[in-house]
C-alpha cells in the first residue's frame, strides 16, 4: 500500500509542470522590464532610468506619463518642436545630486538676450547661468542650482512671454520635484524686461529676481514690492540706457518694495555682436552689465543672495 506520504503521479506530473512554468516565468520576466529588450543600449538604459524616478516621484499620479528629458549633472537642450509650451525651446540643467526624492534644489529661470533668439536652445549657453554651469561643473553654481533657459524666437519680445515662461517653469517644477520655494528669476535685455514683466504678472512664484539692463513699466511696482530686487544696468548702456532700470527702481522704492538693490555700473563693459552693425554699436559699449552679475567672485555675492531668499508659502 502506498504511504500517505509518497506523491500520486498525478501530483509529481502537475508539481512538475508548475515548476517548468515558474522557470519560464523567470526567464522571461527580467527581459520584459527591460522594455522587452535582451540587449539594452547605454541611451535605452538611461531612458529606463528615467522612467523609474519618475514613478518613483511622490508629486503627482500622471507623471508617468510625462516626458523627463532632464539628466542629473547634465544640460540637456529641448527644441520648441519637443517642448511641453508650443512657444519656448529650453535647457535644462539638472545638477549631480538631483534625484526626484532628494532634499528639494533650487530653481534659477534665466532669459537670455535677443541675440541668442532662435530655434536651437544649445545657443542659449553662450552667457549667463547657463554658461556657466557648463563652464564650471565642478562649481558652486551648478552644484546649487537646476537652471532652466528658455529660448524664444527672434520674432517674440520677453514680457509678451510671460505666461509661456510661467507655465513652463511650473512644469519643470513639478515634473523634477524642485524646491517652490526657491524659484528665482533673472535676465539680460530684453530678458531684463522679460523678468520685470514676469516677476509683475507672478510675484507668488519667485523668491527672488535678478533683472539685468531691462526695464518695465513703473506701474506694475506695486505689484512687486514684496519680491526682493536686485537690478544691474551699466550707467555707459548705449543699447538700452540706464534711465529705464532707473525707473522700475524709482518706483519700486515709491511702492515700499521690501528689498530694493541696485548696482548701477559706471563703466560696465560691451559685447561684440555683428547683427547690431546695422545699427551702429556692433560692440554694443556698456550693454554687457550682466558680465558683473553673473561671474567671478561679484557674480558669487549675487547667487548667495538669491539663496538667501525664501518665499513663504502660505498654507490656505
Ligand atoms: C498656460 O497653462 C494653462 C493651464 O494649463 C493654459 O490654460 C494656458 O493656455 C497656458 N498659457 C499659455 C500662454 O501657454
Amino acid at each position: 500500500m502506498p504511504c500517505c506520504h509518497e506523491l500520486s503521479w498525478a501530483q509529481r506530473v502537475s508539481f512538475g509542470i508548475v515548476t517548468v512554468l515558474v522557470g519560464i516565468a523567470l526567464l522571461v520576466r527580467q527581459p520584459l522590464r527591460n522594455n522587452g529588450a535582451f540587449f539594452i543600449s547605454p541611451g535605452e538604459d538611461r531612458k529606463i532610468q528615467q522612467e523609474t524616478l519618475a514613478y518613483s516621484n511622490p508629486l503627482s499620479a500622471d507623471q508617468t506619463l510625462r516626458r523627463m528629458p532632464g539628466v542629473a549633472g547634465k544640460q540637456v537642450a529641448v527644441t520648441r518642436k519637443e517642448s511641453e509650451v508650443e512657444e519656448l525651446g529650453y535647457l535644462l540643467y539638472l545638477p549631480t545630486s538631483w534625484t526626484s526624492t532628494s532634499t528639494p534644489i533650487p530653481l534659477l529661470v534665466f532669459l537670455h538676450g535677443q541675440g541668442e533668439s532662435g530655434s536651437d536652445p544649445s545657443e542659449v549657453k553662450l552667457q549667463g547661468p547657463p554658461a556657466v554651469v557648463e563652464n564650471e561643473p565642478e562649481g558652486r553654481v551648478a552644484q546649487s542650482f537646476a537652471v532652466l533657459s528658455p529660448q524664444k524666437t527672434p520674432y517674440t519680445n520677453w514680457h509678451d512671454l510671460s505666461e509661456e515662461v510661467h507655465n513652463l517653469t511650473k512644469h519643470v517644477l513639478q515634473t523634477y520635484s524642485l524646491d517652490r520655494q526657491r524659484v528665482y528669476l533673472t535676465g539680460v535685455s530684453n530678458g531684463g524686461f522679460g523678468a520685470w514683466a514676469l516677476g509683475a504678472a507672478h510675484p507668488e512664484t519667485f523668491a527672488a529676481m535678478v533683472p539685468i539692463c531691462g526695464g518695465g513699466d513703473p506701474d506694475t511696482a506695486a505689484r512687486l514690492k514684496d519680491l526682493p530686487v536686485w537690478a544691474f544696468h551699466g550707467e555707459n548702456d548705449v543699447v538700452i540706457p540706464v534711465e529705464s532700470s532707473d525707473k522700475m527702481v524709482e518706483a519700486m522704492k515709491k511702492a515700499g518694495g521690501v528689498e530694493v538693490k541696485y548696482s548701477r555700473i559706471p563703466d560696465a563693459p560691451g559685447r561684440d555682436d555683428p547683427a547690431w552693425s546695422e545699427a551702429g554699436i556692433p560692440t554694443m559699449p556698456g550693454h554687457a552689465s550682466w558680465v558683473l552679475a553673473y561671474y567671478g567672485d561679484p557674480g558669487e555675492q549675487v547667487y548667495q543672495w538669491l539663496l538667501s531668499h525664501k518665499r513663504i508659502i502660505s498654507k490656505k
